[in-house]
């Protein structure tokens, strides 16, 4: 009887297995993605240095790490701005070849997608109006009306510790962009989001907004330091292995950091 079980079982796995492989394939290879001559990439362009829109066109990070993939596959590069919250869900079922779009690595994300080697990090800032003296750390965003883009580990953060009583009495508002978020400022009080993005957003408002760290009052962290990587459906190890390739060697050459530098600069220029 254990045995017919245990054969039994062993078949329904092996069904399940093949099952799964069945239609859990739904991704182009990298032969797939030669084949039709292009990389399907997703982001959300309100997001400077990594992806903004400069001269009608997405510029930024990661735009030049996937045009460097591109290029090592000898294909085109297609780039669709998205909502960002649907960006890992889509490059999980297949939709887009990859996800650039600053994305933190997260073991939540991680069961949708698969995730290249880390190549840079952040931290989380806060956005307040510049003569803004109530808020001056982490602990101080208890009570006050804070604002987030959706689906961002910004948001993940602040609803976190707004259901463990850290920030008790406190609101939290989704945006479509962390710049849309900063433009309510004065409607809501403040904004969290990610270091050079908060930079970006402060340096190109004249003056009326000032950032700084979202850390508690005596300096210590209220989150951890976050990675950024490129997102791949599951199992798509092909893709996943050109992607670390190029990623490997951008940032042994000083890219990552040279392009975050340069499209900060170049942020700058247009958020007036
Ligand atoms: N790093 C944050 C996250 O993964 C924010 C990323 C937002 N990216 C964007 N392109 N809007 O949740």
């Amino acid at each position: 009887m254990k045995k017919v079980l245990s054969l039994v079982l062993a078949m329904l796995m092996l069904l399940g297995t093949l099952g799964l492989t069945a239609c859990g394939a739904s991704y182009n290879t990298v032969d797939d993605i030669k084949a039709e001559g292009k990389l399907v990439m997703y982001t959300e362009a309100g997001f400077a240095p990594y992806e903004f829109v400069y001269n009608n066109e997405i510029v930024g990070v990661d735009v030049e790490i996937m045009k460097a993939v591109a290029a090592k596959l000898g294909v085109e590069l297609v780039i669709e701005d998205v909502l960002f919250d649907t960006i890992t869900t889509s490059v999980g079922n297949g939709k887009a070849d990859a996800g650039a779009a600053g994305i933190t690595i997260t073991a939540e994300r991680a069961e949708e997608v698969d995730f290249s080697v880390p190549y840079t990090s952040t931290e989380q800032y806060i956005i307040v109006a510049a003569d803004n003296a109530d808020i001056t750390n982490a602990e101080e965003l208890k009570g006050k009306k804070i604002g987030v883009q959706q689906g961002t580990t910004s948001d993940f953060m602040v609803e976190g510790l707004i259901s463990d009583g850290t920030l008790a009495g406190a609101t939290l508002t989704p945006y479509d962009a962390p710049a849309v978020a900063a433009a309510s400022i004065g409607k809501i009080d403040a904004v969290v989001t990610d270091k050079l993005t908060a930079q970006i957003i402060v340096d190109g408002s004249n003056g009326a907004y000032k950032t700084f760290p979202c850390v508690k009052a005596d300096g210590s962290a209220v989150a951890e330091v976050e990675e950024y990587g490129v997102a791949v459906a599951k199992g798509n190890e092909t893709l996943l292995a050109v992607i670390n390739e190029v990623l490997e060697d951008l940032i042994a050459q000083g890219k990552i950091a040279e392009w975050e530098s340069y499209y900060n600069d170049l942020a700058a220029t247009v958020e007036e």
